[in-house]
């Protein structure tokens, strides 16, 4: 019979701790509700001592989701353990995951320690906790870098004080494949009462090599893996959760995993839609170009017979190449239906319909209306709540001409219009904006991506401006990238604390 591998998705704590893909509570629980859909058996909603809104996060996906595990990150510090035992009051199934750096360098630099004060500070946390959940995971930060023989140690005195769950996290992805893998089976060897307990990989892709080294943690004993979709995360991000699934769907390693294959296009979409980070387009699995065959050898290959050059099959990820194209004579029903296809619940009619009149609206721009683009109308609402819109724009600009700009804000229901130069459309369009909205702030980070192919197609626009000390994310979408790029700035100073 297969052994069974636990999935434990870290996107919204190890995912969304990257700059610019915060998501609010509701989106969390959108997120949630497709990760239990697809099959993950951990979702670790949050670090609740960290801020309010991680708090309120973990309590409401709790509530929303049934089957899957919640988990609240803590750091070995009791309040932190209350502050998660709290949070997680109202989930039917829970875990604490506590832990605290192994290595030397973080024994010596972040903590002023030694390695048996670390010891027994990691035991007292994990006792803390058994006293609030019986399923307590314990992280062994940097143990990519911690030798194996006082990691051994570490890990044998917290299953002793009740850990159900070990994570071995490569923080910094440091590790080769077979030095990781050598490193689970030297703990699976070594630590006593290790049959106890669930080993768990946490991979960094600092090197391009995290997928590689989960791989190699499994080989040699790890049942649990942590994982991100679209490998999003800190820095060069985690494993993908993709990458993972398919592998052992792929390959016949005997190892399941709960995950429903085909809800993966739907999830990455999602993800990549609600926290405004795109998929690079070679990404396996998942990228747009993973299924596309461009080299005439490569297509008269797969013509004659698929399995030449595929290895999967698009449609066991979600990629429906038979999808309905829409159009500006398609219905409420194919919208909504198109909607769900790309893991966007919508049960009110009164949304549905708001987002079907902007569906026509662009229908009307556009031939044919793709899945991004829907993915975009879908989350436009977030522009809805705004106190500062874009009421009107228009820029002149070509060759030989001086760009000029003229816009109206609508602050707070009240008109305010201006109008600037620039040395281009959009320099001159975010000068008119200045001259409203008077602040010190700085254009730091400034991203134009068109979504498909076509010059009729919706330009997506991701900035990052500065304002008294912080940098704030700001995203806008349109078939005229000036108004997309002037929608991303007015996006991002509506996030401006003050
Ligand atoms: O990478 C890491 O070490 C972590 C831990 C907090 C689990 O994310
Ligand atoms: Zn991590």
């Amino acid at each position: 019979m297969s052994e069974r591998l636990y999935i434990f998705d870290t996107t919204l704590r190890d995912g969304e701790q990257v700059p610019g893909c915060q998501l609010n509570t509701v989106e969390k629980i959108q997120v949630a509700k497709q990760l239990e859909a697809l099959g993950v058996d951990v979702i670790e909603a949050g670090f609740p001592i960290s801020s309010p809104g991680d708090f309120n996060s973990v309590i409401e996906i709790s509530k929303a989701v049934t089957w899957p595990t919640i988990c609240a990150l803590t750091r070995a510090v009791e309040k932190d353990i209350d502050c998660a035992a709290e949070a997680l009051k109202f989930a039917k199934r829970k875990r604490i995951h506590t832990g605290i750096g192994t290595s030397d360098s973080h024994i010596k630099y972040k903590f002023n320690s030694n390695r048996e004060e670390i010891i027994e500070r990691a035991v007292a946390a994990v006792k803390y906790a058994k006293r609030y959940v019986e399923d307590v995971e314990f992280y062994a930060e940097d143990a990519g870098r911690t030798d194996n023989e006082y990691l051994a140690r570490v890990v044998e005195a917290v299953i002793k004080a009740g850990a159900t769950v070990v994570n071995i996290p490569d923080t910094t992805g440091y590790c080769l494949p077979h030095e990781y893998g050598a490193k689970i089976k030297y703990l699976c060897d070594h630590v006593a009462g290790i049959e106890h307990a669930i080993i768990s990989t946490h991979c960094h892709n600092d090197l391009g090599m995290a997928t590689a080294c989960t791989l190699a943690g499994v080989l040699n004993g790890a049942r649990q893996v942590e994982v991100t979709v679209n490998g999003i995360g800190e820095r060069a991000g985690n494993t993908s959760e993709e990458e993972i699934a398919m592998i052992l769907k792929c390959h016949h390693l005997d190892i399941d995993t709960n995950i429903n294959t085909r809800k993966i296009a739907a999830t990455s979409r999602m993800v990549s839609s609600l926290m405004n980070m795109p998929v690079q387009a070679n990404k396996a699995i998942v990228g747009r170009n993973a299924f596309a065959h461009s080299s005439g050898i490569h297509q008269d290959g797969v013509l004659k017979n698929v399995e030449t050059y595929e290895i999967i099959n698009p449609k066991d990820v979600g990629i429906d190449d038979n999808s309905i194209i829409l159009t500006a004579r398609s219905g409420h029903a194919a919208l909504k239906h198109r909607l769900e296809v790309l893991g966007v619940e919508v049960n009110n009619e009164e949304r549905l319909n708001d987002i079907y009149q902007r569906f026509l609206a662009l229908a009307d721009k556009k031939k044919e209306v793709t899945d991004d683009d829907i993915l975009v109308l879908a989350g436009e609402e977030r522009a809805a709540s705004h106190s500062i819109k874009l009421d009107y724009l228009q820029v002149t600009s070509g060759h030989g001409v001086r760009p000029v700009a003229a816009i109206i804000l609508d602050i707070a229901g009240e008109k305010f219009q201006a109008a600037a130069e620039g040395n281009g459309p959009v320099d001159a369009a975010i000068n008119a904006l200045k001259n409203i909205i008077h602040r010190k702030m700085t254009l730091k980070e400034f991203t134009i991506q068109a979504i498909n192919r076509g010059s009729d197609d919706v330009g997506k626009v991701h900035m990052q401006v500065e304002y008294d000390g912080s940098v704030y994310y700001g995203f806008g979408a349109n078939t005229d990238i000036v108004t997309a790029s002037v929608e991303a700035y007015i996006d991002a100073i509506n996030s401006f604390k003050k």
